[in-house]
């Protein structure tokens, strides 16, 4: 009987070693491992043997059932993956067939203008620099000609980060403008300096107000520079990115850290200014703040305004986009809505 035995599972042993298909394999295991097989009929024949015969013997079938079932298992992994390596070679491979198309990101269309904006400046010998979102009341306020009760901070609804009320207290900046401080800080003129960037105002958000937007702030410092300066730049800026016949409008305003201050407006295009709801009837659309730098600005940054002087002016990043691809809605932007962010 254990001569039985040994000899079954060589002769089972040898004849896996040969088989190719899985068809193979289960009639194999049928044949050496299933119910009808000799080796179960051995186990259950151990009932009529004495104990002692019954004890060894049945040690040795059940080691050899094991052996024979852990081969098989072997055996079964490899036909499977062979069997598939067959069918990729056999089959025909159809080269016409359409590739998977798979979905294509895209910039979001802040950064694209944020970058179109850049690139018009940068053609203009401006260099492209970033700033810290956290600033110091010193450089987003004090700075910049605003000091503590000023009624100009009323124009920036902040975002404070510190409690207390002096120059080193932290925010989050309401502008881009406290990089001006920190370029003519950091560098000798001439200058000539972008910087985009987020910012953040403490506002209740509606269609054309969110608590964080992108601003881009220009900076340039020379011998001579002029008014005249500041206005060719600015107009060559609004041409190139809305379009070579777009009127543009300059006018006076305020900021406290330029002198004089100033305006620009593009013609609107909905209406061809004679009216309409987008420019609120006026027929212009104001797309950023500027002017001359304020004398006590530069002092302060140790650049001597009897010998320099400079430009500079901010815009904001969403605001244009909105008026350059006629978006209802600032909040659109954020939202995350691949219906919205896939129109661009
Ligand atoms: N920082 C101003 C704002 O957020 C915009 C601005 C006005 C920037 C005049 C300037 C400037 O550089 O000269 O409203």
């Amino acid at each position: 009987m254990p001569q039985d035995l040994n000899h079954l599972e060589s002769v089972a042993l040898s004849e896996l070693s040969r088989i190719e298909t899985p068809g193979e394999l289960e009639e194999w295991r049928v044949r050496y491992l299933g119910k009808k097989s000799a080796l179960t009929a051995a186990l259950r024949s151990l009932g009529t043997l004495p104990p002692d015969e019954r004890r060894a013997l049945g040690a040795r079938a059940n080691d050899v059932k094991k052996n024979l079932q852990s081969r098989f298992d072997a055996k079964q992994q490899a036909v499977s993956v062979s069997s598939i390596g067959q069918s990729i070679g056999v089959a025909p491979l159809d080269v016409t067939l359409p590739g998977r198309p798979f979905p294509m990101g895209r910039l979001h269309p802040i950064t694209r203008v944020i970058q179109e904006i850049c690139a018009v400046f940068a053609r203009m010998g401006f260099q492209v620099i970033e700033g810290p979102e956290v600033e110091k009341d010193y450089y987003n306020f004090e700075a910049l000609n605003i000091p503590q009760d000023h009624p100009a901070r009323d124009m920036f609804a902040t975002l404070w980060l510190d409690q207390k009320d002096d120059s080193t207290a932290r925010l989050l900046r309401t502008h881009t403008s406290p990089m001006q401080v920190r370029i003519m800080e950091t560098h000798k003129p001439p200058l000539r300096f972008v910087v985009p960037g987020r910012t953040y105002r403490y506002e209740a958000t509606d269609a054309t107000h969110d608590w964080m937007f992108h601003q881009v702030e220009g900076l340039a410092v020379d011998i001579d520079i002029t008014l005249r300066d500041l206005k060719e730049t600015l107009f060559e800026f609004c041409r190139s990115v809305f379009g070579r016949d777009t009127g543009v409008r300059f006018r006076c305003d305020y900021f406290p850290f330029v002198e004089p201050g100033g305006e620009v407006a593009i013609e609107c295009f909905q209406c061809k200014s004679s009216g309409c709801r987008l420019c609120g009837g006026t027929g212009w659309l104001e797309i950023l703040g500027t002017g001359m730098v304020h004398p006590d600005v530069l002092a302060r940054c140790g650049i001597d305004p009897t010998v320099y002087s400079g430009f500079a002016f901010g815009m904001g990043v969403e605001r244009i986009t909105i008026l350059r691809y006629g978006v209802d809605d600032i909040r659109h932007f954020y939202s995350g809505d691949f219906r919205f962010l896939r129109q661009f």
